[in-house]
């Protein structure tokens, strides 16, 4: 916001100039008058006589100046015609959510997509128990996100760690996962050699310079972010409400059995109490650890709930995808998120899923690497003891029901895939 102000400030000293210039002009050419046109009309070719926009094109400044005030007008006109979208894809740790924000990323030119901004803002807010103060992040993460939508990172820079000097950063978390903060519009031309530990993999790009990134934001239609830390969607309530954005809100959800099984894998020392489990057998029912487990699934059931209840403020602002869908039928559910975004679903995209899904026999064959993303839904069933499955659908039942998640019964049911455990079920969204 304070960018576009900025411009626009800068436009009217430009044509308070022009108008001076006009009057030079008009004292030696009577042809000319000029216009009382007031600044804000933002209409600078009506505002400025021809031989005077010719000689200001010898500078080029006016040029400059003219075009950024079109990316101006237009941004404006855009949110108002309801073109420029907000994308915020709310998902929990081991639910495919960097997969599917690929989904975005490999959008095209139009996009700017940002991978995990929050991490910086939980880190900072983290307490020395561990643990966080759920209010003060909401209203934390509520800010910067509107701060990131409108492409202004002042918000999030307050957060990051080391803080950025002269805006220019090397800490940001994954900025290499956003190929927006890694193109050639945003890297620095002269790098000096410094330590990053996030740096770009396509080009040598140097520190990020966050100037640079939010002019580079300015210009793409579409703004997506991935989280994985917002835990209440309804605190993202005023984001949907805020008349400078249009929020739409895509919630990933996955069976919480596997979210476990991979997890026991992935964050190795967090969960191995889990794993001391899994080798016993035996769990303690009114353990921390359950009772942390059935925390985070009330969490997203609590949040999948506002959202398919279609409450007016999320009305057409609101999408459930499970992960075994999109794993399953990538291009289906590709498109499916794509038309509920309003955001075109280009052929770069299309490619990027054949690539990466095999989702066409096409793209199969004895020397593809890619995993069939089919066959990595049912993988869990067999890492996984019987016992822990059970624990997990006592302590998630309901939230297993909500998204249509087939219980088992026995270890035999567990590992016999041929049995689904996947309910076909379809989240309706209300479009009407
Ligand atoms: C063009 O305008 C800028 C200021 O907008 C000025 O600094 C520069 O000297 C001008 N260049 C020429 C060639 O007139
Ligand atoms: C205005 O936007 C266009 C494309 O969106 C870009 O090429 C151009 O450089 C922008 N102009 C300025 C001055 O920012
Ligand atoms: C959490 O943060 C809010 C707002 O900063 C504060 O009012 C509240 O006292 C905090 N709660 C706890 C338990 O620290
Ligand atoms: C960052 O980019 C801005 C805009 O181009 C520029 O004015 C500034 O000097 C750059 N900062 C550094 C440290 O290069
Ligand atoms: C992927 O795996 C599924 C399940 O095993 C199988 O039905 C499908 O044919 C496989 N697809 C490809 C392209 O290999």
């Amino acid at each position: 916001m304070r960018f576009k102000y900025t411009i626009s400030l800068v436009f009217i000293v430009a044509l308070v100039i022009i108008e001076k210039e006009n009057n030079i002009i008009s004292r030696v050419s009577e042809k000319l008058t000029p216009k009382q046109s007031p600044p804000t009309s933002l209409e600078p070719s009506d505002s400025v006589p021809e031989s005077v926009q010719g000689l200001l094109k010898a500078n080029g400044s006016y040029f400059t100046m003219k075009r950024r005030l079109e990316n101006y007008t237009e941004d404006r006109s855009d949110i108002m015609a309801g073109n420029r979208k907000h994308i915020l894809l709310l998902a929990t740790t081991r639910t495919g959510s960097s997969f599917v924000g690929e989904f975005f990323n490999q959008q095209g030119d139009n996009m700017f997509y940002l991978f995990e901004p929050l991490w910086h803002v939980e880190r900072s807010l983290t307490l020395e128990t561990g643990g966080t103060n759920a209010t003060a992040c909401a209203r934390a993460y509520q800010e910067v996100l509107k701060g990131l939508f409108l492409c202004d990172f002042t918000p999030l820079e307050s957060f990051i760690d080391p803080l950025p000097v002269g805006h220019v950063t090397t800490a940001l978390f994954r900025r290499e996962s956003s190929s927006s903060l890694c193109e050639e519009t945003v890297c620095s031309p002269f790098v000096k050699k410094v330590y990053e530990r996030y740096r770009c993999r396509t080009r040598k790009c140097g520190p990020l310079n966050l100037t640079l990134a939010s002019e580079s934001c300015q210009q793409k239609m579409h703004r997506v972010i991935k989280s994985v830390r917002v835990r209440q969607l309804e605190t993202l309530r005023p984001l949907a409400e805020d008349p400078h954005l249009d929020v739409k809100f895509i919630q990933l959800v996955r069976d919480p059995r596997a979210v476990l099984a991979s997890r026991m894998v992935a964050f190795h020392y967090r969960y191995k109490t889990w794993k001391k489990w899994a080798v016993d057998g035996d769990v303690p029912i009114d353990d921390d650890e359950v009772k942390k487990l059935k925390g985070n699934c009330d969490t997203i059931r609590m949040s999948a709930e506002v959202g398919l209840s279609q409450p007016s403020w999320l009305r057409e602002r609101y999408m459930l995808v499970r992960y075994e869908d999109i794993a399953r039928f990538p291009m289906r559910k590709a498109a499916e998120m794509y038309e509920f975004t309003g955001i075109p679903f280009t052929p770069q995209v299309k490619e990027w899923i054949l690539k990466n899904t095999q989702a066409s026999t096409e793209a199969s064959g004895v020397y593809s690497t890619q995993k069939n993303s089919s066959e990595q839904v049912e993988k869990w069933r067999f890492n996984i003891p019987y016992k822990l499955v059970q624990v997990v659908q006592e302590a998630c039942g309901s939230t297993l029901k909500l998204f249509g998640y087939r219980f088992v019964n026995s270890e035999e049911m567990l590992r016999d895939k041929s049995i689904s455990l996947i309910e076909e079920k379809y989240f309706v969204q209300d479009t009407s």
